[in-house]
């Protein structure tokens, strides 16, 4: 029996000393302590030992218990400390690590251009409003006096879904949109991203406008003219020329395009204005009476001005960008220069 016991203190400690971790060693403990265990099956055979063996026995499976469980203490301990220290190694703080101060978001140069245009019309009541960018043939086109063989309607300008469902070209379906659910006096302003199938230097498959459109009794080309001219001194400086050009428009008549003087030059001419000394910041116009009476707005009572700006266009002459590609590519090093 001694035999036996001594066996067995052998082969625990062979076993606790090829322990790597604490959950092998626990293993170990149940297999020789544990109530199923090895040195209980040796207590339990005692009750077939004589009288004088048994205390004798006794002892030594008693001493042989302490021992182990001894050094199956001990040798957790010391697992579990190197457990700790392997965790705290890999887990090492570099004091030295500088905090990356580049972390917060910004305003995309493009919104905060289309900001301060809108900034700069609210104060004249003009109230912001917003429409779908999936559009009806009839709002985007139709309606605003755009006959289904008007070259607008081309296929390469234009994303269609399906033949009567598209991708907004222009901000413009939302001056047929306002006049539907409001009556006059009206002062809008919708601003939102647009859709040509044009891809260059100067035009991106999705763009941004910001539309405006103003209706009451006794407006006049005037009013517009004035609107339009106050909030480009606004937008570039206080001695910005303003031109108007005649143009057309299905929609308004008359039609005009509006230039300012070039911001960069001074309108001596280079290379934003293409040598020019102006240039063109958007389209305008009287709303045309068709128009008027598509939305059940009496033409002869009312009358209204309206116009639709290209905002990368405005931030391209304002910060003399030459490629409206740049503003998509999120390239920070680009981004970064409007958050001065
Ligand atoms: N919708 C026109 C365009 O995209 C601009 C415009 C708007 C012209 C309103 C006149 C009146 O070119």
């Amino acid at each position: 029996m001694k035999d036996r016991i001594d066996g067995l203190i052998a082969r625990c400690r062979g076993e606790i000393a090829t322990c790597t971790c604490v959950q092998s060693l626990t293993e170990c403990k149940v297999k020789f302590l544990g109530k199923n265990g090895e040195l209980t099956a040796i207590l339990r055979g005692m009750k077939d030992l004589s009288p004088e063996d048994k205390p004798i026995i006794g002892s030594l499976v008693n001493k042989a218990r302490d021992e182990l469980a001894n050094e199956l203490t001990i040798a957790e301990q010391s697992l579990k400390q190197a457990e700790l220290n392997s965790k705290l190694n890999n887990e090492k703080v570099d004091i030295t690590w500088v905090k990356n101060t580049d972390k917060s978001g910004t305003l995309h140069p493009l919104t905060k251009i289309q900001n301060l245009i809108i900034d700069s019309f609210v104060p004249m009541g003009f109230e912001v409003l917003e429409g779908p960018e999936i559009e009806t043939e009839y709002y985007n086109f139709e309606a605003l006096n755009v006959p289904a063989d008007h070259p607008a309607r081309d296929m390469q300008d234009t994303f269609y879904i399906t033949q009567n469902i598209l991708l907004r070209t222009h901000t413009s379906p939302n001056q047929v949109r306002t006049m539907e659910a409001k009556k006059p006096p009206i002062k809008m302003l919708c601003p939102g991203r647009t859709y040509r199938a044009d891809y260059d230097a100067s035009h991106s498959p999705v763009f941004h406008q910001i539309e405006g459109l103003v209706i009451d009794e006794n407006l006049t080309l005037c009013d517009l003219m004035g609107t339009l001219e106050c909030v480009a001194r606004k937008l570039f400086s206080a001695d910005t020329k303003v031109r108007f050009r005649p143009s057309y428009f299905p929609f308004t008549e008359p039609s005009v395009e509006v230039d300012v003087s070039c911001c960069k030059c001074g309108g001596v001419g280079c290379s934003v204005c293409k040598g020019t000394g102006w240039v063109e910041i958007l389209g305008a116009g009287m709303v045309h009476p068709y128009v008027l009476e598509n939305c059940g707005i009496d033409s002869n009572k009312y009358t209204g001005f309206a116009f639709g700006l290209g905002v990368e266009r405005m931030a391209m002459i304002k910060y003399g960008i030459t490629d409206i590609r740049l503003f998509f590519e999120n390239d920070k090093r680009f981004l970064k220069q409007f958050n001065k």
